[in-house]
């Protein structure tokens, strides 16, 4: 493991919660157990920071290599793999927000500048971005519905892979998550679905959080 993690070249970098990588990562059974209260800290205060709020430095080749490798470590009934990543960073995203600006311009062609600017910023905002796009297809050993399942837990993967990196995000669809001239010009196929774009990249402000379900609404013991 310590080898695996040295290749991937996360230990140590400022703001990572190592021993929650070492939990989102295989580390084997025969090793120390990660400190549980680190890991526990870590999945009940994160909470998503919005693009707007994102900056950079967003995660290099090795750490993006970290959080894709954890992203793929999700429950897979079937082991089917029925998700695949596009990564958006760089220049790309200013192409990926010129091809959003051109489906937001057809769907509202009275929209004014001001909104053609937001559009602009849907993926230009975050250092980086990863869309997630559901393969599930129907007729597959599993139904189509867990392999849906699957990919959401991808997403999810993603938000606290990265924060225990030391990077905040949102996991966010937008309109142009169901819009399929947008989609395919980002190699979407008709036949997959997108799970989400996931937003990250560092924020020094510290996010206000939401009110949390009530647990009492939610869980009944049967
Ligand atoms: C599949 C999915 C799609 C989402 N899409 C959007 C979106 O397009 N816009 C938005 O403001 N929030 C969206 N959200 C909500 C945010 O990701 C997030 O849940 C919300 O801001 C609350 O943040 P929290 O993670 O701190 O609970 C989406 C959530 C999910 C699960």
């Amino acid at each position: 493991m310590a080898g695996r993690l040295s290749k991937l070249a996360v230990a140590g970098a400022a703001g990572t919660c190592q021993k929650t990588l070492d939990l989102l990562l295989s580390y084997e059974k025969t090793e120390k157990e990660p400190d549980m209260n680190d890991c526990l800290h870590l999945l009940k205060t994160r909470r998503s920071v919005a693009p707007v709020a994102l900056t950079g430095p967003g995660p290099d080749h090795a750490e993006l290599e970290t959080i894709l490798t954890i992203a793929a470590r999700v429950p897979d009934h079937g082991k089917l793999a029925p998700w695949r990543f596009i990564v958006f960073q760089g220049e790309a995203r200013a192409r990926a927000g010129a091809i959003v600006v051109e489906g937001f311009k057809r769907r509202e062609p009275q929209a004014d500048e001001a909104r053609i600017a937001a559009e602009a910023k849907r993926l230009t905002m975050a250092p980086l971005i990863i869309g997630v796009v559901s393969t599930a297809k129907e007729g597959a050993k599993v139904p189509a519905w867990e392999q849906e399942l699957s990919a959401g837990a991808v997403c999810m993967n993603i938000l606290l892979a990265a924060k225990a990196l030391g990077f905040d995000g949102s996991w966010l669809t937008n309109w142009f998550s169901y819009d399929r001239d947008v989609l395919s010009q980002f190699g979407v196929t008709d036949a997959e679905r997108m799970a989400g774009f996931i937003h990250l990249g560092r924020t020094d402000q510290v996010p206000a959080d939401r009110p949390r379900p009530d647990l009492a609404h939610v869980v009944t013991h049967f």
